[in-house]
């Protein structure tokens, strides 16, 4: 006889944040009253990374969704919100490509979310990232592959909707293991730039592997030095800012380790000018993290625009672990 095919047993405990969503404010306000604080107030749509809200007190979060659902500072990504407890941990990024039934899982990174150091201020799309994060032991990988990863593949290929591409898998390590924050259906911006300058293998190969279904049959070799993105943004980022700065010293970065990502710029009469809020990713690799930020910094204070801006403490969290 024919066995079914296996279908992971799903964890016994859940592997997300208990939440409820909610299209009206008056029954989203109504279930604040029985909530405890903190908790996460998510724009459902899209906000370029800045729709989340975390809330200490229930006056806060009625502002939440004031913002969110009566002054729509998000436009229709706020339509809807979710309303989730708060997971306390250290967060993680794992990039997956899948070819819709085999996945490989890159190496593991994470982000700074918030715009100032020592990760004060409000989120924006990410301040500077590092590879690997040592928060990411052997043994949660193996919990976050099997218990989210090997699940979601499975379970797209089984409704019929194989998914092939590449799968950001965000992640809160917490006491109790990891729990899905969000999953994106792309890279993750910073992150990538601190997790493919350290992919040895041809990138076009991985991509071409997850279009013809031959993942399982691709090892990826990696360089083991670190490395460690930093975000240069414009004053004012994640509120407005001005564009138009020139950009100086892009010449100067030439020593190997070194890779300057450019993200809100554009060319003018022959020069670069900022034309967003975060401008340039500089990507330094080294032999451990600590080396590869000092590369990052020492690269980072060669290119000069007015209102730069910058966290001085890339990396920190990583370093605390080691
Ligand atoms: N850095 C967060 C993201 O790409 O979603």
């Amino acid at each position: 006889s024919c066995a079914p095919l296996a279908t992971p047993a799903a964890p016994q405990h859940m592997v997300h944040a208990p939440f409820r969503s909610f299209g009206d404010i008056h029954q989203a306000k109504e279930f604040l009253k029985e909530k405890e604080m903190p908790l996460v107030i998510k724009a459902d749509g899209l906000a370029a990374g800045k729709g989340v809200m975390l809330c200490m007190s229930l006056e806060e979060a009625e502002a939440a969704l004031e913002q969110i659902m009566a002054e729509r500072i998000f436009k229709e990504a706020g339509d809807r919100v979710i309303i989730e407890d708060c997971l306390i941990g250290e967060e993680a990024s794992i990039l997956v490509v899948s070819d819709g039934e085999h996945f490989v899982i890159l190496e593991s990174s994470q982000d700074h979310k918030r715009i100032f150091d020592g990760d004060l201020g409000p989120n924006t799309g990410g301040m500077g990232a590092y590879s690997p994060a040592p928060v990411v032991s052997a043994q949660l990988l193996e919990r976050t592959k099997e218990e989210i990863i090997v699940p979601v593949i499975a379970g797209m290929k089984k409704e019929g909707t194989p998914f092939k591409g590449v799968l950001y898998v965000g992640v809160m390590i917490t006491a109790e293991g990891p729990k899905v924050l969000e999953f994106n259906v792309r890279f993750g911006d910073p992150e990538t730039q601190a997790v493919l300058p350290r992919l040895k293998s041809d990138l076009v190969d991985l991509m071409l592997a997850s279009c013809d279904g031959t993942i399982g049959r691709l090892s990826l070799e990696w360089d083991q030095q670190a490395c460690v993105c930093v975000v240069m943004s414009s004053k004012g980022y994640p509120g407005s800012y001005e564009k138009g700065k020139e950009i100086s010293g892009l010449g100067s970065i030439s020593n190997g380790l070194t890779v300057v990502f450019h993200a809100g710029t554009k060319r003018k009469e022959g020069k670069i000018i900022t034309s967003g809020g975060r401008v340039l990713g500089v990507s330094s690799k080294g032999e451990t993290i600590a080396k590869a930020v000092k590369n990052a910094y020492n690269n980072v204070q060669k290119i000069k625009f007015e209102g730069c801006f910058y966290r001085k403490d890339i990396g920190a969290k990583a370093l605390k672990k080691n």
